[in-house]
């Protein structure tokens, strides 16, 4: 448990990378990277509401994702569903809330099933907010985003000078979440890939060489310690 001085942030984001390079380094099939970083997955999700964390935001399939080949994309896509079908006793049992962000049209009917399914299971928990991105772009979220709001101007009933930073927040697919106060990427790659573009605008950003499958929970706490030291002054000052 993290001690009385550790102020952990309320919504950490990850985009999980290096799944491919852990697996090709290894001489295997990209696939069994993405098995192992399922794997990690469940780890740190158990470990994340005894290190203070309240919301977590994990990438998992980004709408630029569809370029790679037909077999890493189904097999992405049956690991997605083989994890909501294996977890969801323990996700509820566990108190965690699951939910899942971008764009839903494009997914096969049976995963979005499941995804519905598991949504309206664990609607009532709150020991922690798991957000699954999947088929999610920032880019991609704004334009929907926008798109509705011209819609509501071209009716009438949205007044163009009504749209604030508010009402912008409210038509994206986080709606019901907080911003995100770290993200962090693995892999060593220091992209931020269209991943929370709007919400995370104030974030802190913590980038490690650990490849996905290799990212440990106390490799987490760590950057979790270490985000607790700095200060956040959101474009102000600092407080004398
Ligand atoms: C990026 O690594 C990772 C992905 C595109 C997939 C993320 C999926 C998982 C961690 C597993 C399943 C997730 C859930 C929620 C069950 P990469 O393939 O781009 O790695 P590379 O940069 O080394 O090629």
């Amino acid at each position: 448990m993290p001690s009385d001085s550790f102020t952990p942030p309320q919504h950490v984001a990850i985009i999980m990378d290096g799944n491919g390079r852990w697996a090709t380094g290894r001489g295997w099939p990209r696939l069994v990277g993405h098995r192992k970083g399922a794997e990690r997955v469940k780890e740190i999700v158990a470990a994340s509401p005894d290190l203070g964390i309240k919301w977590l935001t994990i990438y998992a399939f980004s709408t630029e994702n569809w370029k790679r080949s037909t077999e890493e994309v189904l097999g992405l896509m049956g690991l997605f569903s083989r994890y909501i079908e294996r977890e969801a006793d323990r996700i509820a049992t566990d108190s965690v809330r699951m939910r899942f962000i971008g764009d839903r049209t494009r997914l096969d009917s049976r995963l979005r099933g499941l995804m519905d399914g598991i949504e309206a299971r664990t609607a009532g928990n709150n020991r922690l907010n798991l957000t699954v991105a999947i088929n999610y772009g920032g880019r991609d979220e704004i334009l929907r985003a926008t798109r509705a709001l011209a819609v509501r101007v071209a009716e009438g009933t949205l007044d163009p000078a009504a749209i604030d930073d508010a009402v912008m927040s409210g038509m994206l697919d986080t709606a019901d979440l907080p911003d995100p106060d770290l993200v962090i990427r693995t892999s060593g790659e220091t992209r931020t890939s269209n991943f929370l573009p709007w919400q995370a605008a104030y974030a802190e950003y913590e980038f490690t060489p650990t490849l996905w499958p290799d990212f440990s929970p106390a490799e987490f706490a760590q950057i979790l310690a270490r985000y607790s030291s700095r200060e956040r002054r959101f474009g102000g000052v600092v407080k004398a």
